[in-house]
């Protein structure tokens, strides 16, 4: 069975249809894609997941499970965890408060000293810089802020990790580092539903692929039956993709 499905998903804002009849499934351990270009509707659909915007209508199933609707909180404690475009943190607290935060907040009884702890590996895990850990956030930069963003989503010991473009705004060594981490994170038992702009990234490190345009769902398959799909060629890629050099 999928672990997640999604199920003729519409979603409007006064007027503009953001979301038409989207299906999908992501299934138990793959890393899926979802492209698309701006507007398409992509950070929508992760809204609509994660519970921070209710669907005018469709379903969406987890584990077996209607989540549609629920609070952000109680899908998290379900196990499913998101990162935002923008990366979204408390400022003044320091990387390991930031990230205790996350630990405290998917357990469902919070334990400090085992969240501590739990924070402390997740920071390790994504090889965020150990001298940093009691530097107050607004004092990171970006690729700090993105290893921040992805351990305090981990600290919730999620099942099914939504990411929302994670390597915008890094330099092409700390996005090859990102996409090795992704692996890493999948390699860990989280299966991982991902937002990317950046062909060459997502073609590579995708098990298949959803591709949105202007809110419908216009192809599903391998990167290769994607990048080959006309209609993809059309309206995103506006030439077929070369998976070669
Ligand atoms: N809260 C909102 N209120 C009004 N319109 C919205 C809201 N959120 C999204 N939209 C509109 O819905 C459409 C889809 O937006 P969305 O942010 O999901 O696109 P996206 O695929 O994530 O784009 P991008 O690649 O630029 O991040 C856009 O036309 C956007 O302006
Ligand atoms: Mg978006």
């Amino acid at each position: 069975m999928a672990l997640l499905q999604v199920q003729g998903i519409r979603k409007s804002f006064s007027g503009l249809v953001a979301l038409k009849n989207v299906n999908f499934e992501v299934r138990e351990g793959e890393i899926l894609g979802l492209v698309g270009p701006n507007g398409a509707g992509k950070s929508t659909l992760i809204n609509i997941i994660s519970g921070i915007y209710r669907p005018d209508s469709g379903k969406v199933v987890f584990r077996g499970r209607e989540i549609t609707g629920l609070p952000p909180h109680r899908i998290c404690r379900l196990g499913i965890t998101r990162t935002f475009q923008n990366v979204e943190t408390f400022p003044e607290l320091n990387a390991l408060e930031n990230v205790l935060v996350g630990a405290l907040f998917g357990k469902r009884n919070g334990d400090r000293s085992e969240a501590l702890g739990r924070a402390e590996e997740v920071l390790r895990f994504v090889d965020f810089p150990q001298d940093k850990l009691e530097v107050k956030v607004k004092n990171l930069n970006v690729g700090e802020l993105k290893k921040l963003q992805l351990a305090r989503a981990l600290a919730t010991e999620p099942k099914l990790l939504l990411l929302d473009e994670v390597t915008t705004g890094l330099n092409p060594k700390e996005s090859k580092d990102a996409v090795k981490m992704i692996r890493r994170i999948r390699d860990s038992g989280v299966t991982i539903l991902m937002v990317e702009h950046i062909m060459r990234i997502i073609m590579g490190v995708s098990d298949r692929i959803v591709v949105l345009n202007y809110g419908e769902k216009i192809a599903e398959g391998t990167p290769r039956e994607v990048a080959n799909d006309q209609r993809v060629i059309e309206s995103y890629l506006g030439e077929a993709y070369s998976f070669e050099g």
